[in-house]
């Protein structure tokens, strides 16, 4: 591939912010509901980014109860401040409208979003996709240095998908493995009625099982 200048302009707006992207072999495992609650654990702690990279279906806005959806501009793009974190979504772009995008396309977007966007943080929390098809990893390509936190459900049909992902990520990336609504990792709890308001979020048994493992998390960033 052609030398792309916007690749290490990426790199460079990115340098020193630490990298967490949250993926699974499956949809609806939970992904986006745990990016968004440890996005709200850890900005305790430090400047956080939530980066919402599901083109089909953006689901950060609704989990977190972002009514109106608007990126700043300021010599380039400023995620939206919203409760403490630095959100950027497709759907700030895409709006009401599904994005017709796809995969290469769609890389280009985010690659020309990414070139022009002014973080401020010291975290980034990716929220992918569902699955690990061409377009997660395609999307993935501008985040080398990103650690994997990955999300099952308990399942057999889950747990073949996860050894195939774990084969394709690289072992050294994983730095956990959550087994979302289950009794050995995150509960199955009545997160529904959480959704749209971030401290209902934060007092969901998913968020206190969470809490339990940030520093965890944190050590291996
Ligand atoms: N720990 C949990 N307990 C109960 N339901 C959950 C839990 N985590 C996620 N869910 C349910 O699963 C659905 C999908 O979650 P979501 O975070 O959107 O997954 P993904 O981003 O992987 O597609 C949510 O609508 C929610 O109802
Ligand atoms: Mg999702």
């Amino acid at each position: 591939m052609s030398w792309d200048p916007r690749e290490s302009m990426i790199e460079k707006r990115l340098r020193g912010v630490k990298k967490l992207a949250v993926v699974s072999a499956k949809g609806g495992v939970g992904k986006s509901t745990i990016s968004a609650i440890l996005a709200l654990i850890f900005r305790e702690r430090t400047r956080v980014g939530l980066l919402d990279l599901d083109a089909y279906n953006p689901s950060i806005p609704a989990i977190l109860g972002i009514k109106e959806l608007k990126i700043g501009e300021d010599k380039g793009i400023i995620p939206q401040y919203f409760e403490g974190l630095y959100v950027l979504s497709f759907a700030h772009f895409t709006k009401e409208r599904a994005t017709p995008l796809r995969g290469k396309e769609l890389s280009d977007a985010l690659k020309e979003i990414l070139t022009a966007t002014i973080w401020n943080v010291d975290l980034l929390i990716i929220d992918t996709p569902p699955g690990m098809g061409e377009t997660t990893l395609e999307l993935l390509r501008f985040f080398r240095d990103a650690k994997f936190l990955v999300i099952t459900t308990p399942s057999l049909l889950a747990e073949k998908a996860l050894e195939k992902e774990i084969e394709l990520l690289g072992k050294e990336k994983i730095i956990g493995i959550i087994e979302n609504m289950s009794e050995r990792g995150v509960r199955f709890s009545d997160i529904d009625k959480a959704y749209g308001d971030t401290e209902m979020l934060l007092k969901s048994d998913v968020a206190r099982d969470l809490k339990r493992i940030t520093e965890e998390i944190w050590k291996k960033l």
